[in-house]
């Protein structure tokens, strides 16, 4: 005769597991298929895997690449740490911020911090919709500031 008593709890552990370990891929195939996790997402997915919403909310506040709202139509990930910072980062991304203010405010175009893209020895840096851009100056501003809001 079946233990039905350890089964059961054989069964809860493994989805225990199961539903922590496939948080992270269905929070990405959800940002991948709308462009962010809408927080009307946030019971279904706690249903879904067993989890408490405040489980999920937690799990995509804690990771800054999980967007709440839709992202702007191009995305700046700008460096903030410290080689890029030493390299005049702050003035450089004061300057980036007020030449694409109006683009901003109009959710045509978000900048977002990251830090370390890898390429400290050619900083300031930052990645426009993906690609790299290295040695950021007033004439890299003017080329980014053309690309995101063409
Ligand atoms: S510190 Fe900016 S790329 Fe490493």
């Amino acid at each position: 005769m079946a233990d039905l008593t350890a089964m059961t709890a054989a069964i809860d552990r493994y989805l225990a597991t199961a539903g922590r370990g496939v948080l992270l891929p269905l929070l990405h195939a959800l940002q991948e298929e709308f462009g962010h996790v809408d927080p009307a997402a946030v019971p279904l997915i706690a249903e879904a895997l067993n989890l408490s919403r405040a489980e999920v909310h937690g799990v995509i506040s804690f990771y800054h690449d999980f967007r709440s709202t839709p992202p702007a139509r191009h995305i700046v990930k700008y460096c903030r740490a410290e080689a890029c910072q030493a390299r005049r980062g702050e003035p450089i991304e004061a300057a980036l911020n007020a030449r694409l203010g109006a683009a901003m405010a109009g959710g045509q175009v978000a900048i977002e911090p990251v830090y370390c893209l890898g390429l400290c020895a050619i900083g300031p840096n930052a990645l426009v919709d993906g690609r790299p851009v290295a040695r950021i100056d007033a004439a890299a501003i003017e080329r980014i500031a053309a690309q995101v809001t063409a």
